[in-house]
């Protein structure tokens, strides 16, 4: 799969998703959707297939973090959804990591991309060192954790667009980064922290970026869905 723009359809109600997503009926692009715990936890796995069914590509976010048996078994159901990414946090350590491979991994060899969250973004140094006692630079924990599951056979993993040009570096440029944290340059920044335009993403590398509120509580969400896709892949 190429670079593409994936829109984060965080919406609490089936009804609210395909609303919103009945705007881009007429379009020629059909946007590449990320569905997270709140809409799956509303909704469970029917939101999937209908939106499947739509012919939109998904990326199915829920982060799977627990022992490797169960997460395995998880992912084996989850294979059977037909999504197009999954993923995990890579924190759950490389025997997690190999078991949800196995899991999600069909009778016929075909499985869903696999991709970890190293930290995430709500985690600063601070917080990693006083509540996870890890006391190591917070971009070198990232790479750690990338390297970890680019070696456990992983396809890429979810981080800033700031972290991606390194991620890169070391793991492989084959080794996808997906990138949320994404602001049009005159637009709001919210609660995000660290931002970066479509474009900048492009110039860094980004192999897909996810935005949110940018598309979603836009005035004219296709017009700036539109804008997304021709700056970050023109
Ligand atoms: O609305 P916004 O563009 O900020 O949405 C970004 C999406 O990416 C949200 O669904 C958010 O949960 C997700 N995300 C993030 N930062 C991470 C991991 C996921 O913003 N580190």
């Amino acid at each position: 799969m190429g670079k593409d723009v994936i829109v984060a359809c965080d919406f609490s109600t089936a009804q609210a998703t395909f609303d919103f997503l009945d705007l881009f009926e007429n379009e020629q692009r059909k946007p590449f959707v990320k569905i997270g715990m709140e809409l799956y936890y509303a909704e469970g796995p029917s939101i999937v297939r209908e939106i499947k069914r739509r012919g939109h590509k998904i990326f199915l976010d829920l982060k799977l973090h627990d022992i490797p048996n169960t997460v395995m078994k998880a992912m084996r159901v989850l294979s059977q959804l037909d999504v197009d990414i999954t993923n995990l946090h890579a924190s759950g350590t490389k025997a997690m990591m190999r078991a949800a491979l196995e899991g999600l991994t069909r009778e016929d060899g075909s499985r869903p991309m696999l991709i970890a969250v190293t930290q995430l973004t709500s985690t600063d140094q601070q917080s990693m060192e006083n509540d996870l006692l890890i006391k190591e630079p917070i971009d070198q924990v990232v790479l750690h954790y990338a390297k970890c599951a680019e070696e456990c056979g992983l396809d890429g993993v979810v981080c800033s667009p700031l972290e991606a040009g390194k991620v890169h570096a070391a793991c492989g440029h084959s080794f996808l980064t997906v990138t949320p944290g994404v602001r049009f340059a005159d637009g709001e920044i919210g609660d995000q922290k660290r931002v970066m335009t479509p474009r900048a993403a492009k110039e860094i590398g980004s192999d897909y970026i996810v935005v949110g509120r940018p598309i979603t509580a836009a005035k004219d969400p296709v017009a700036a869905y539109r804008r997304c896709v021709e700056e970050f892949i023109g």
